[in-house]
């Protein structure tokens, strides 16, 4: 992006930040009080300001309320130990972000825009950015379609949003999980690896009826044999079989996990074999049957580590072991939160400091 950034800012007259009880968050239903908006229009990003948090007006028209072109990213800020705001590693959601924009028609998001608006915005609500360790701040960029149209074509106009909301644990619990055998999540040259509105939206039905069964959440299989595990929607999972790492191969069906990413990166350093590739519910079925299954978790930047309970399977239900009997996903959670948090040295590159 060549010519300058220039952010106009407009601040709230007054903070709602005292009426927050930080304590008694449900995740996503807090919102602070500003927001970074840029449009798409004339064929470039401009009119870039940072605004109260607030509804937006839109044409009943306006093509992503029909067709859905929508796309979003999930990140989040910690607050250090030092006192200052630490995001994970911003620049690979601005990079991933750009991955689903390409498959869903949308004009890339450049990088410097992404990290510039962020930054401001973060610099002007630090102060929401949570205590306590265990919480952070969600940070939601998305990029919707604006045009008023409802003929099928890419919009030729956009708006870039980002905004924020202080947070607790995705799931307070461990998580009871369905290997899923009929519905499907993600096809092959399908949309799964972008992080589009869509896909989400197409999940919950299956999801409903999961939970109607107590589950909290399906874990998704292959469209064409549903013999082979992908992921879980809101989280990628993996599986510590026989002492190995395993975890599918993230490609066009299963999306490209941040913190599968920095797991893998860990677990690699660490000496434990990982291994991507196909995994089969058969063989995960086996290792539950046989005591060989040791842990099994999802990874996620809201989910974060969260770890899997129970998984049903053809009307089976496989328990694992106690969460506290689980070296790997623990250690690893403290790692991330470590570094997330400030308390021990960033030798990745993965924080950015505001
Ligand atoms: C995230 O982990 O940031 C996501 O986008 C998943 C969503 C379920 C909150």
């Amino acid at each position: 992006m060549n010519e300058t950034i220039d952010i106009k800012i407009n601040k709230v007259k007054e903070s709602r930040i005292k009426s927050i009880d930080f304590n008694n968050i449900v995740f996503g239903t807090v919102y602070s009080d500003h927001m970074f908006v840029a449009d798409y229009y004339d064929g470039k990003w401009q009119n870039f300001s940072i605004e109260p948090y607030a509804p937006l007006s839109l044409s009943p028209g306006n093509a992503v309320l029909h067709y859905g072109q929508s796309i979003f990213e999930g990140l989040k800020a910690y607050k250090a130990a030092d006192g200052s705001v630490q995001v994970f590693r911003p620049e690979a959601n601005a990079e991933r972000l750009n991955t689903s924009a390409e498959r869903m028609c949308i004009p890339e998001v450049p990088q410097e825009l992404f990290m510039t608006g962020l930054k401001e915005l973060l610099s002007i609500d630090k102060g929401w950015v949570p205590k306590s360790k265990g919480a952070s701040l969600y940070i939601r960029p998305y990029v919707f379609a604006m045009d008023e149209y409802i003929g099928i074509r890419p919009s030729n106009t956009y708006k870039f949003i980002i905004f924020t909301c202080p947070v607790g644990a995705y799931y307070s619990e461990p998580v009871n999980v369905k290997i899923e055998t009929h519905f499907t999540r993600a096809t092959p040259g399908g949309t799964g690896f972008a992080k589009a509105a869509g896909n989400y939206a197409g999940s919950l039905y299956p999801a409903k009826l999961a939970q109607k069964e107590g589950y909290h959440q399906l874990i998704w299989t292959d469209a064409l044999t549903h013999e082979y595990i992908e992921e879980s929607g809101t989280m990628n999972v993996m599986f510590i079989v026989d002492g190995k790492l395993i975890t599918a191969q993230a490609g066009d069906t299963i999306l490209n996990g941040i913190t599968r990413n920095s797991v893998l990166t860990l677990a690699r350093e660490w000496g434990i074999e990982v291994v991507e590739g196909p995994v089969a519910v058969k063989d995960i079925v086996k290792a539950a049957e046989e005591g060989r299954l040791e842990e099994a978790f999802g990874t996620g930047t809201a989910a974060t580590i969260a770890q899997i309970q129970k998984i049903g399977y053809n009307g089976t239900d496989y328990e694992l072991p106690p969460v506290e009997q689980r070296e790997f996903s623990n250690k690893v959670l403290e790692k991330l939160d470590a570094i997330k948090y400030g308390e021990e040295p960033d030798n990745h590159g993965w924080i950015l400091k505001i």
